[in-house]
């Protein structure tokens, strides 16, 4: 499990031109929903292209410790019989998320409403996260909780023996805590509706009704209005995972600011609840491009192409783009070290209660390469000065957080001298082939010694 091995320390050194295809793998929200859903169906779901990542690993155990029986066919290929809604027998061990925020909070919804008791826990990371933002909307349905002191894990959640619907406003733009009442609404009977005023990833909504559930989303003035009647019987379904671009962000940014790159990332989801990173980067004067744009599984899917970008510009990036990019951000703001003038971010609160405070991390690691960094609650800016322009040389602390550490690794690329990050360990929980993938491309990454 992340953050409970050694750690990985690794050094990025300046590169020649990334050029290839880059087959990143799944998509870690859509993979860990595949495989909780496939859980509460009746029958068997079969899975392609689930990320295989630490992340998901440890979802998929759950799944198993509640009674569905999940198996591992060939690489990606997965089955999982489920045990119906309604259907979870009570763990007899304690449930370790590791380092998955969604993987706990999406898990505590969906047994939230059956008549047992779980106990929770996580790695270092996990344990500091805020965990009230779940079993606040869950306690309504009749959810019981008792945790360590703010919310947090490890904690136990009694489930409600005879949960009623709720309404339910998400207080903070949070797909995994939308994704929480819904789960937890299937086993209730009536309506539940989740309302949401900033729209965050939509694929449990997506999941939800290709599984068989009636499900309906409309936009109001009080924003998403989506409403799940509760306690359907849920079809199996035959599930291909596309590939996530919050992974594919790293070769492709990292093509962007390495001279004369040019990467194909074949595949990758592109729903329009997840794709404000590309935007961004268009807007900014980035060279990508969109080939064989499709739908696949119910998920709009492309083929990006990303070649060198020398003439982007630092953008005040729309605030109401946030919630479609949020784990975007830390790579972002590598590509801005690399643009000319300033990339203002701001609306970004949630940066901060990640795996990470990412906010944090990024502004000391790459003032550490002599970047000039701004940054206050939900605000940060950096300031660019031009494509190769980044010093580097620096240490960075990946604080277990997968995303840190790949941003870094990326910066490392495009800088004057390498780019240390102290562990780069975590990056297994959602990219278990990046060293391997960007080597392929021709970066320089090498371990190093401890
Ligand atoms: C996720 C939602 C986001 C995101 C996370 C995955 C999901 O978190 O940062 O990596 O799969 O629902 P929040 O819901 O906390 O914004």
């Amino acid at each position: 499990m992340s953050g409970h091995g050694d750690p990985i320390p690794m050094t990025s050194r300046p590169s020649g031109p990334l050029k290839g295809e880059a087959n990143v793998p799944g998509d870690k929200s859509i993979s860990h929903r595949s495989l909780i859903l496939g859980a509460m169906a009746v029958g068997e779901t079969r899975i392609t292209g689930l990320l295989e990542g630490q992340d998901v690993l440890d979802t998929a155990k759950a799944m198993a410790a509640f009674g569905a029986d999940v198996e591992r066919l060939g690489e990606g290929e997965w089955r999982v019989h489920g045990v119906g809604v309604g259907g979870f027998a009570e763990p007899d061990q304690v449930i370790d998320c590791g380092n998955s925020g969604t993987g706990v909070r999406l898990i505590m919804g969906a047994a939230a409403t059956s008549p047992i008791a779980v106990t929770y826990t996580g790695d270092a990371s996990l344990n500091k996260r805020p965990m009230a933002r779940v079993t606040d909307p869950l306690a309504l349905f009749g959810t019981q909780t008792v945790g360590r002191s703010g919310g947090r894990l490890p904690m136990t959640l009694v489930g409600a023996d005879e949960p009623v619907p709720v309404r339910y406003v998400v207080p903070v733009p949070s797909a995994q805590v939308k994704s929480a009442v819904l789960l937890a609404a299937l086993n209730v009977p009536g309506e539940t509706v989740v309302i949401e005023q900033e729209a965050t990833r939509d694929h449990t909504e997506r999941m939800l009704a290709g599984f068989g559930a009636e499900i309906s989303t409309e936009v109001t003035d009080e924003g998403r209005v989506i409403t799940l009647k509760g306690q359907p019987e849920l079809k199996p379904q035959d599930i291909i995972v596309p590939r996530d671009p919050s992974s594919a962000a790293f070769p492709v940014c990292a093509a962007l600011i390495v001279p004369g790159s040019d990467v194909l990332v074949p595949n990758i989801g592109l729903n329009p609840t997840r794709a404000g990173l590309y935007f961004t980067l268009q807007d900014m004067g980035a060279d990508l491009t969109f080939e064989n744009m499709r739908e696949e599984g119910g998920e709009p899917v492309a083929d990006l192409r990303a070649r060198y970008s020398p003439d982007m510009k630092g953008i005040e990036v729309p605030p109401e783009r946030a919630a479609s990019m949020i784990d975007e951000y830390p790579i972002l703001s590598c590509v801005a070290a690399n643009a000319t003038g300033q990339t203002v971010m701001r609306g970004v609160k949630e940066l901060r209660v990640k795996e990470s405070d990412r906010i944090d991390a990024m502004a000391t690691g790459l003032r550490a390469n002599g970047v000039e960094v701004e940054d206050g609650p939900d605000w940060w800016i950096v300031t660019g000065k031009g494509p190769g322009t980044v010093p580097g040389g620096g240490l960075c602390e990946s604080h277990l957080d997968h995303r840190i550490a790949m941003s870094f690794l990326c910066l490392g690329m495009a800088a004057q001298k390498p780019v240390k990050v102290d562990d780069a360990g975590p990056i297994a929980t959602s990219f278990p082939i990046f060293e391997p993938l960007m080597a392929r491309l021709g970066a320089q990454i090498v371990r190093d010694n401890h």
